[in-house]
């Protein structure tokens, strides 16, 4: 499955990429940028990228540093130089291509949210169990684990330094759908998204709560709202967060705004809100987390800091203090810059590469996990559900823990 190559180079890793606007481009710098950044034991090699416009693909493969261009997502998959699939396009051909690669012998990394539906979810994380029994793994693109300082703020919890956890307090706001006169791209059409704020923004809080906390969701209070229900049909191509409407309108099928509060399984109290309706907030995905020893704070829009208070100091000088996380000890730092020089948002990316590599190398399973989207998914089910009785709690299915004898 590997090449060596003779000249002392870590053996190929052969990456094909299916989509290529916004988060193909995140990607594909992530896929860049790994290997010259950190010791990989394997060197990704962008292969193939795959969409359907012949000549768009063929200017993303050149734009983007890719060797070769498909028009079908199929070819891309059966190509012998690619090993891992990459799936950056709407949720709605999640499913199927995950699936395909998988059964075709394939690793895959899927961005989220996972699927559009539990059933599609389920149906992936079967698959990926089974590919798991021929050394193939999975993984979701939930990027925003590896923000460093998020994953430094993992480490401090999982370190005891919080104390049992009490509250999570995630929201997740942008504002791009405030004008009432921005087309109806996909992301706006339940049958392309599944759902609107919610499995957009709200699938990457519920993720970062059940992952800070180390425990999922077991019930959801929901409300959903969609504040504009017509909105331009589009005209041409739209990429990302950009696109251009006609004159005539169509109906909006997902939601503007999602609330709601959870309960966590040791009692925990989360309160969650996404929504692309909030003026002035761009990309401001913020939390906080209060334990019985203490708290921590985190803006994505400062996303280098990490605020951390330790209650166990004195009270006249106690407080949230300010860790700028770019230490060569704070977690992917050793391979970046001297403290201080500051990292982005892309940077998720390659560290997103970078870890999926090493679990490819070593055979161990990834994280987040397809069974960790699947559970994700659970949530966000249990959100519209919620709303649809008018925010009655609705418990989430939990799956068993796999009892100590079974683990291997
Ligand atoms: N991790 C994050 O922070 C983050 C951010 C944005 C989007 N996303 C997720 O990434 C995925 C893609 O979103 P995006 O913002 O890149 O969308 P986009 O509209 O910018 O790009 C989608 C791409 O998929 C292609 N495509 C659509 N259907 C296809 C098909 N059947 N075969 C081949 N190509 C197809 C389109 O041509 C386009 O290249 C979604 O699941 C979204 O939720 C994640």
């Amino acid at each position: 499955m590997e090449r060596t190559d003779s000249d002392g180079a870590p053996p190929a890793l052969g990456v094909g990429m299916i989509g290529y606007a916004f988060m193909g481009a995140a990607h594909s710098q992530g896929w860049r940028t790994a290997a010259r950044v950190f010791d990989l034991p394997l060197r990704p090699v962008l292969a193939a990228v795959a969409g359907r416009d012949a000549a768009a693909v063929r200017a993303a493969a050149h734009r983007h540093g890719w060797a070769a261009a498909e028009t079908d997502w199929r070819a891309l998959v059966a190509r012998d130089d690619v090993q891992l699939v990459d799936i950056c396009t709407p949720g709605d051909s999640h499913a199927e291509i995950a699936i395909a690669a998988l059964e075709a012998g394939k690793h895959v990394l899927c961005e989220k949210p996972l699927a559009n539906s539990v059933a599609e979810a389920e149906a992936m994380a079967a698959a990926a169990e089974r590919a798991r029994e021929h050394g193939l793994l999975a993984m979701v693109g939930f990027n925003y684990r590896r923000v460093p300082a998020v994953a430094y703020a993992r480490r401090l919890i999982a370190e005891g330094r919080l104390g049992a956890v009490r509250h999570v307090r995630v929201t997740y706001l942008q504002d791009w759908l405030v004008d009432p006169d921005f087309p109806l791209t996909w992301r706006l059409e339940r049958e392309h998204a599944g759902s609107g704020a919610l499995g957009d923004l709200g699938a990457h809080i519920v993720d970062l709560a059940q992952f800070l906390a180390g425990e999922p969701l077991v019930g959801v209070s929901a409300q959903l709202e969609t504040f504009v229900r017509e909105r331009p049909l589009l005209a041409g191509a739209s990429a990302g967060l950009s696109a251009s409407g006609g004159s005539d309108r169509g109906p909006v099928t997902v939601d503007d705004a999602a609330v709601f509060t959870g309960r966590l399984a040791s009692g925990a109290l989360a309160v969650f809100e996404a929504s692309r309706m909030a003026p002035g907030r761009k990309n401001a995905l913020r939390l906080e987390i209060n334990g019985e020893r203490g708290s921590i704070a985190f803006d994505l829009e400062r996303l280098n800091e990490l605020m951390f208070h330790d209650h166990a100091e004195p009270a006249v000088t106690a407080g949230f203090r300010r860790i700028l996380v770019t230490e060569a000890d704070h977690p992917y730092l050793e391979a970046w810059w001297p403290p201080g020089h500051a990292l982005g948002y892309e940077h998720t990316f390659a560290h997103q590469a970078r870890d999926l590599v090493v679990a490819v190398a070593s055979g161990t399973q990834p994280e987040p996990s397809f069974a960790d989207g699947l559970q994700v998914q659970r949530v966000l089910a249990a959100v519209e559900e919620s709303a649809g009785k008018n925010a009655v709690y609705t418990p989430v299915p939990v799956p068993a823990p796999v009892p100590a004898r079974a683990q291997v």
